[in-house]
């Protein structure tokens, strides 16, 4: 069970626009609230696997992705591999995802399959982070319908708010159909460049939209963010001191302290060296892999 039993809060990152920092924030918040003593699960359900090959996960070595527990309702137990990161665990995604969608066409609950596979393990984590693929898919509706929260990271450029509304009707979709008590959980500007005044407009254009759904913190353009990935490393763990996982660990605060929480952000990360912890109740595939 997790510290305080209270059950996870399990938020979608979601955007179905390409490239503007869902997986950056998927590994990166999740690495901040694994600092902050939380239990941290992400999911990746994109056949790119970003997420997985970013926490220093090698495919090769998968025996079991999310595609085995969406397709094949694998149990996801046997799925959850520790991370670099203490209290941070990952259900890999794999390429064959790519494929889920039309296997998935014809099957019973398939809307449903990974809101059922994170029922059995849900007790065991604080927040559950799914990243999800640049598409509003059937693998997309699963992690909304899986939700309590869609956590919707946009790009501080020109047309950020294009093609939202689509996803805002994907959301009020899902809350009619499957998942009555899906929020927006927040809206993250990313990629903030304050040099450039474009930034600027959108940041007020989107604050004027989504309000009080908008973070406070805006993750700047920083290269470490970029870099850490090729490194297989979450930012925190690949240079702590960089504004980008600055951003993550202040975000990471405002969100703890939205949902009731005291906690203060990290000051500091165990060093990389750090060995993965033991899952809180071990199981034969959540050995780590090389
Ligand atoms: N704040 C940032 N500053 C600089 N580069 C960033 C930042 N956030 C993300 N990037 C880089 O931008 C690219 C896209 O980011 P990311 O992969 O997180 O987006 P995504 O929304 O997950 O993409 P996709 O839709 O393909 O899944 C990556 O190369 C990433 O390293
Ligand atoms: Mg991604």
């Amino acid at each position: 069970m997790n510290a305080d039993a209270a059950p996870a809060r399990i938020l979608a990152v979601a955007n179905q626009k390409g490239g503007v920092g869902k997986t950056t924030t998927a590994i990166n918040l999740a690495t901040a609230l694994a600092a902050c003593d939380k239990r941290v699960l992400v999911i990746d359900i994109d056949p790119q696997a970003n997420a997985t090959t970013g926490l220093g996960i090698v495919k090769d070595g998968i025996e079991r992705s999310s595609y085995d527990v969406l397709v094949d309702e694998a149990p996801m137990e046997g799925a959850i591999l520790p991370t670099q990161v203490p209290h941070l665990w990952l259900v890999p995604g794999a390429v064959d995802l790519a494929g889920a969608e039309l296997e998935l066409a014809a099957a019973f609950g398939r809307e449903h399959r990974l809101s059922r596979a994170l029922a059995e393990v849900i007790d065991r984590f604080d927040y559950v982070l799914i990243d999800c693929p640049p598409s509003l898919n059937l693998l997309t509706v699963n992690a909304l319908a899986a939700s309590a929260g869609v956590l919707v990271p946009l790009q501080c450029e020109f047309y950020a708010l294009e093609g939202l509304s689509q996803l805002m009707k994907t959301i009020d979709l899902v809350r009619k159909n499957l998942n009555p008590t899906l929020q927006i959980e927040g809206v993250v500007l990313t990629m903030y460049d304050k040099r450039n005044n474009i930034c600027d407009m959108v940041a007020a254009d989107v604050r004027r939209h989504f309000a009080d759904r908008v973070y406070d913190t805006v993750i700047p353009r920083n290269v470490r963010l970029s870099e850490a990935p090729s490194h297989g490393k979450p930012a925190l763990l690949y240079d702590l001191r960089c504004v980008g996982s600055q951003a993550y660990i202040q975000l990471a605060g405002e969100i703890l302290r939205r949902a009731g929480g005291s906690e203060a952000p990290p000051q500091d990360m165990p060093p990389p060296e750090t060995p993965p912890e033991v899952p809180p109740e071990s199981s034969p595939a959540a050995e780590p892999q090389s």
